[in-house]
């Protein structure tokens, strides 16, 4: 069957969505190209952040995110999306094609995560003692799974030891050469900015200097208030079977989905990627977990609402439309996503 292509309004509207994935410090490291009935996602190789993501794991993470979220955001028109991964082996920043693989009405699995993409933020804030029911995080395993990684629920004990693990590798990265500098680019600049994390966006210190939130503030003129976090975190690692782009852009978009259900269940979501981003506390953090190679931490809970923090201009982000129109979507080496 022939599939109408989506029009460019509906491709545009799907970038406008895309954008508001979550990125390493806000870096939005994304380049979009709309062409017909297609839109292709490139990597922005000058938004990497040197200092902390020198492989650019963590660059994919956020690419990954930005194309779950247009998958959501294609589905929701009713388009289900053929996806194909480094579709011009000429072109390694191309990282994501997506086109229409087929109609289908969206489920309504597909609308809450759609609903929820404009309410999801980074939550920095301590959050309330009320546990995590027991079948929410159940869902957002799930959530993983159907991205093809994996999320551990730790226990007590794990809990401590990763804890511990990030509190290490925080105050290793920061007395890494260049990562004071590093922060303070994605940092300084103040309301007219349009990326990096501004300081409406930090939370407090904890008092109690357990949960090692990224200290935003450590660049800036002023010191942050301190408040006592939560003693009992809800702690979540996601983590893939291997390391390579492929798996960065697959725990990108598990990520999303995990994140995307949360904020669906009502919950907060808070991220900690400090222990992955040394190879000897990445390594400590597997045996911790049981797993092979952990991505990132995620802390979920009951927060108070926060605001969303600033995307830059649509413009900024898209290259010149052109280029072929978009195969059969039915095309060997395609994936389709299958929304339940
Ligand atoms: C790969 C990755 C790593 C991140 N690491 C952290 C982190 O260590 N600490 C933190 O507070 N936020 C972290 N974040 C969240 C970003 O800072 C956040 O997504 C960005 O500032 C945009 O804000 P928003 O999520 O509220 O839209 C990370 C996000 C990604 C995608």
């Amino acid at each position: 069957m022939t599939v109408a292509a989506p029009s460019r309004t509906v491709l545009m509207d799907a970038v406008r969505t895309a954008v508001l994935a979550p990125s390493l410090h806000n870096s939005q490291p994304w380049r979009f190209r709309v062409g017909r009935g297609r839109v292709d996602v490139h990597a922005d190789q000058s938004r990497r952040l040197a200092v902390l993501d020198p492989s650019g794991r963590e660059m994919m993470i956020s690419v990954g995110a930005a194309v779950f979220t247009l998958r959501v955001a294609l589905r929701r028109h009713g388009f289900v999306p053929g996806l194909e991964l480094f579709p011009d082996a000429g072109e390694p920043d191309l990282v994501a094609r997506l086109t229409a693989a087929r109609f289908a009405v969206p489920t309504p699995a597909a609308e809450l995560l759609a609903e929820a993409i404009p309410h999801r933020h980074t939550n920095r804030w301590p959050f309330g003692p009320r546990p995590v029911p027991a079948a929410a995080l159940g869902e957002l395993a799930d959530a993983a799974r159907r991205e093809g990684a994996f999320l551990s629920v730790a226990g007590p004990d794990t809990t401590s030891a990763v804890l511990e693990l990030a509190r290490t590798a925080d105050l290793e990265l920061r007395g890494r050469p260049g990562y004071r500098a590093e922060l303070g680019r994605w940092t300084a600049g103040g309301a007219k900015r349009r990326d990096g994390v501004p300081v409406r966006a930090m939370g407090p210190t904890d008092r109690l200097r357990t949960l090692p939130v990224r200290h935003f503030a450590e660049a800036l003129a002023f010191p942050l208030p301190s408040a006592p976090f939560e003693s009992d975190p809800a702690i979540l690692v996601l983590a893939t079977a291997g390391d390579t782009v492929f798996d960065h852009l697959r725990a990108g978009q598990a990520l999303q989905r995990v994140l995307l259900t949360a904020t669906s269940l009502g919950l907060a979501t808070g991220l900690i990627s400090q222990p992955a981003e040394l190879a000897a506390t990445r390594a400590r953090l597997a045996d911790a977990v049981s797993s092979a190679w952990p991505q990132i931490v995620l802390r979920v809970g009951d927060g108070r609402p926060v605001r969303s923090t600033p995307r830059r201009p649509l413009e900024e982000t898209l290259l010149p439309s052109g280029g072929p129109a978009a195969a059969p979507a039915a095309r060997a080496g395609r994936s389709r996503w299958s929304p339940r």
